[in-house]
């Protein structure tokens, strides 16, 4: 019998765990390596993925591990799902944001034309192993851009997390952070895995954030995700007081908790009408309202609000004016 072998993508920072894999699992590696970060999730590294499947002539029935943060797992997941019309593949998530929440839940893709995750599919990965010893060498900005993903979960739908994020900034317990988390987001990926409505409450703070990350990456002077949806949690809640659904008690709340913990993140500049327009780009808007999925109070979100334009835009000025 020939020595068991794996197929693996990783990127210039994880490839450091490549043989930490080879001997947990005393199993041989062929590996690709790519360039990390946000701006190399586009379609020149999805290609580099099909050309290694088609090179190591990996077949259906074959299996496809990648061990990386968000941004990997998002677009070799994507590589792997349309590779051959589809074959297997599973999630090391090496950062806390994608044991949290990216490898979780099936959204694969990758950014094209200035817009983020703008081709992607649905599909589920075989498997998604968490193991913590990869955070020991994850970098802290990195740790903190996971945990705003965290404070998500907990104003949409876990009162007792935002607590604990509320009480405990430093020395957090990363297994009870990422435990709350999928389990959270699972129970309703399950209950909707393509986004037909409940999934939706899942997209909290990204109809601004993802606008704020892709102006930002486009500029040049890229944030961290977190940061960005951090960002945007702040400014829908603002918008959510506007339209009479959060109280200024809770707003309040909202936007001191993330301001201070991520106060030495958001010093980015932003202009408000670029916003507007990637915003109206986004796959789930209309040309004349903005979707927004929106707090009534911690713990509970609202789907399906959506706010004219005109509106968006008034708010959105006086947001950044205000901030
Ligand atoms: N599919 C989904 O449901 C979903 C949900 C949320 C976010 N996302 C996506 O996730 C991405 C952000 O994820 P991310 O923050 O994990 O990004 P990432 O994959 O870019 O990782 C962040 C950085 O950390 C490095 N890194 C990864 N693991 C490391 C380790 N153990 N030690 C040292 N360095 C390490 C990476 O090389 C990279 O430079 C975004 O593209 C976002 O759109 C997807």
């Amino acid at each position: 019998m020939g020595e068991k072998k794996m197929y693996l993508i990783v990127d210039e920072n994880t490839s450091q765990y490549v043989n930490y894999l080879e001997k947990s699992l005393s199993i041989s590696a062929t590996y690709l390596e790519l360039e990390n970060g946000e701006k190399n999730k586009n379609f020149n590294s999805v290609l580099k993925v099909w050309k290694f499947l088609n090179h190591n002539n990996l077949k259906t029935n074959d299996i496809l591990f990648i061990l990386g943060g968000g941004m990997l797992t998002d677009l070799a997941g994507f590589a792997a799902s349309t590779y051959k019309r589809g074959i297997e593949f599973v999630f090391l998530p090496t950062t806390l944001l994608a044991m949290a929440d990216a490898a979780i839940g099936g959204k694969t893709g990758f950014n094209y034309q200035f817009l983020k995750n703008n081709i992607g599919t649905f599909t589920l990965p075989k498997a998604v192993f968490i193991d913590t010893i990869f955070l020991k060498t994850l970098p802290k900005r990195e740790i903190d851009s996971g945990i705003a993903e965290v404070y998500k979960h907990g104003i949409i739908g876990d009162v007792n997390l935002w607590d604990y994020l509320k009480e405990n900034t430093e020395k957090l317990d990363y297994h009870r952070l990422i435990k709350s988390s999928y389990k959270l987001k699972l129970e309703i990926v399950n209950k909707d895995p393509h986004e037909k409505g409940l999934r939706k409450k899942l997209n909290f703070g990204h109809t601004i954030g993802h606008a704020i990350e892709s102006y930002l990456l486009n500029s040049n002077s890229p944030t961290l995700h977190g940061f960005a949806i951090a960002k945007g949690m702040v400014a829908e809640s603002y918008f959510a007081k506007k339209e009479n659904l959060l109280t200024e008690d809770n707003f309040q709340e909202i936007k001191t908790v993330l301001n201070n913990k991520f106060v030495n993140y958001f010093n980015f500049k932003i202009d408000p009408k670029e916003i507007i327009h990637l915003m109206l780009s986004d796959k789930k808007n209309t040309k004349n309202s903005i979707n927004f999925s929106l707090p009534q109070k911690i713990g509970e979100v609202t789907i399906n609000h959506e706010i004219d334009v005109e509106k968006v835009e008034s708010y959105l000025l006086d947001f950044f004016q205000n901030d």
